[in-house]
């Protein structure tokens, strides 16, 4: 190996790392699904926020609980997503025109009732529940088992509240 090319090796590792266990490329697709994991959460986290301060109604105190409840737990989720990502030694530096762009979950009106919101609820669910799946098999194709127990406890969750908000409908 001459000179020029252990240098370029050695200024390389230097700046980017990996995941222990797997290359860049290995990786690749379970960053990209996370990214839109990423993106589509944190839509779903503002539409919690703006649910929380103006669900109206009988059904207020129980609903700005609920709404409070999961907005938290979406925002744990979130830091775990963005910063599995750091893990890979990506940066997931999307900008708030960005995360809106790419995410399939979009913002919605403030004036809808409870119940409107909480379907938009059961909705936004429905997409997370897909972004989840991508990652889980991508994981899952790479033999990446950390990633893989990550998004299974997010499933098992999402899933739980799922049946709730359901039943809430009926
Ligand atoms: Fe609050």
């Amino acid at each position: 190996m001459n000179k020029k090319t252990k240098n370029s090796i050695k200024s390389k590792s230097k700046k980017a790392y990996k995941k222990l266990g797997f290359t860049f490329l290995e990786t690749a697709e379970i960053v990209v699904a996370l990214n839109q994991l990423l993106a589509n959460y944190q839509v779903h986290y503002h539409k919690l926020r703006s649910f929380h301060w103006n669900v109206e109604g009988p059904d207020f105190f129980e609903l700005h609980e609920t709404f409070g409840q999961d907005y938290n737990t979406t925002e744990r989720n979130i830091d775990e997503i963005a910063e599995r990502i750091r893990v890979f030694g990506v940066k997931p530096g999307l900008s708030i025109k960005d995360n809106s762009e790419l995410s399939e979950i979009k913002e919605t009106k403030i004036s809808i009732s409870a119940l409107e919101m909480v379907r938009e609820v059961l909705k936004d669910f429905e997409i997370l529940h897909d972004k989840m799946l991508d990652v889980l098999n991508a994981a899952l194709e790479t033999g990446d088992n950390a990633t893989e127990q990550m998004i299974s406890e997010f499933m098992r969750e999402l899933e739980k509240r799922n049946w709730m908000y359901t039943s809430w409908c009926k």
